[in-house]
């Protein structure tokens, strides 16, 4: 059985999506700890809905961004994960954190990438006028938003849609993708080799694969 850490900041909605996974089966894998660096956040309430042990790290009681990835190295490398998922967590990662796990990290980003790194990329896809905007998951390496991608979902912008009912349509297509993606990379059909994503031909992924939803 394969040993998965999520990292969590807030609502959780990605988490639960993964774990419902792990508990069907259909991703061959246990959540063994999630982390999350914000305290009274629904997604602790999630974790403990599905009895999954989890630690509240807060990034505020350490110095500088280095004290605290390493405080979160030393709750995650002693259970020696397969894969560390990034599930809405808010806190830009050091070089050290992010080499330490190299190959084993991945993140979702609601963006159709290399489209709007970093924040607010519903309200940037409206104002821009664009016409289909999405999500992209992709392993973590140093560059913000910028590791190798190993799929993408989208949809079509209703040009008259709110900014929280775009990222409702989103959320949905998160959940679908990402459980996908970890179950494959679970049962070893996506792996990182010289920074470039392998896909075994048994993977329901590709090179550029971008799946269209219609939410
Ligand atoms: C998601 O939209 C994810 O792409 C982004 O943060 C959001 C987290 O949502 N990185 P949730 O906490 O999983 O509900």
């Amino acid at each position: 059985m394969k040993k998965i850490i999520v990292l969590i900041s807030g609502g959780g909605s990605n988490l639960e999506a993964i774990a419902k996974a792990c508990q069907t089966g259909n991703i061959p894998a246990s959540i063994e700890l999630v982390i999350s660096n914000q305290s009274n956040v629904k997604g602790l309430e999630r974790a403990k809905k599905f009895h999954l042990m989890s630690k509240v790290i807060e990034h505020q009681d350490f110095n500088s961004r280095e004290e605290f990835d390493q405080a979160l190295l030393e709750h995650i490398l002693p259970i020696e994960p397969d894969l560390v998922v990034l599930a809405g967590f808010m806190r830009i990662l050091s070089n050290h954190f992010t080499d330490a796990l190299e190959g084993k990290l991945i993140n979702i980003h609601p963006s159709l990438l290399p489209e709007y790194p970093g924040l607010n990329t519903h309200k940037q896809a409206i104002e821009n006028g664009d016409l289909m905007h999405g999500i992209s998951v992709h392993y973590v390496n140093n560059k913000l938003d910028g590791g190798p991608i190993i799929a993408q979902g989208a949809l079509k912008i209703d040009p008259v849609e709110s900014e929280a009912k775009l990222i409702s349509r989103v959320h949905k297509i998160e959940h679908a993708v990402y459980p996908k993606v970890i179950a494959d990379i679970a049962k070893g059909f996506i792996s990182l080799q010289d920074d470039e994503v392998k896909f075994e031909t048994e993977s329901h992924f590709g090179p550029n694969h971008m799946e269209f939803f219609n939410v």
